[in-house]
């Protein structure tokens, strides 16, 4: 897919920041590479996330639950302005279900997600575009 010109300038400090996530990944099983950079309100610096597998292959987590719980864990709840989200496919990589329900506490449907390779970002979907209707609570 066509790199986007305009959306990796303005994204630039992001994009390089999944990037350089990306090149930290512990993905010896899979050898698929994710890098992640979450950007958080009144935070300059975006918040890496790689995935890290593990011999169990359950155990693994991906990138952009890694810039999740790193941004709860550094920063408190504070607002999520978006996510880039970077791999090696010339076609984009979607965040997994299970990384989006994980967002689903933290964003609304409008959250925008920028999805990119190693040479810029080629797409931009909005959270609602992937993941609709997520759980929100006990109905019982
Ligand atoms: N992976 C991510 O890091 N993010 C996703 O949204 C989907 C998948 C990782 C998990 C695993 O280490 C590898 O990609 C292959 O599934």
């Amino acid at each position: 897919m066509k790199i986007n010109e305009e959306l990796t300038e303005k994204f630039k400090e992001a994009y390089d920041v999944a990037l350089k996530a990306r090149s930290q990944a512990h993905a010896p099983y899979s050898k698929f590479q994710v890098g992640s950079a979450l950007k958080i309100e009144g935070v300059d610096q975006c918040i890496p996330g790689c995935n890290v597998e593990n011999a169990s292959y359950g155990g693994t987590i991906c990138a952009e639950r890694g810039s999740i719980l790193s941004s709860v864990a550094n920063h408190g709840k504070k607002k999520f302005e978006y996510i880039v989200v970077v791999t090696d496919q010339e076609e984009p990589a979607v965040p997994c279900a299970f990384c989006l329900q994980v967002l689903s506490e933290f964003v609304g449907p409008d959250f925008p997600i920028y999805l990119g390779n190693l040479k810029g970002i080629t797409k931009e979907v909005l959270f609602k575009e992937l993941l609709p209707h997520p759980f929100t609570e006990f109905t019982v």
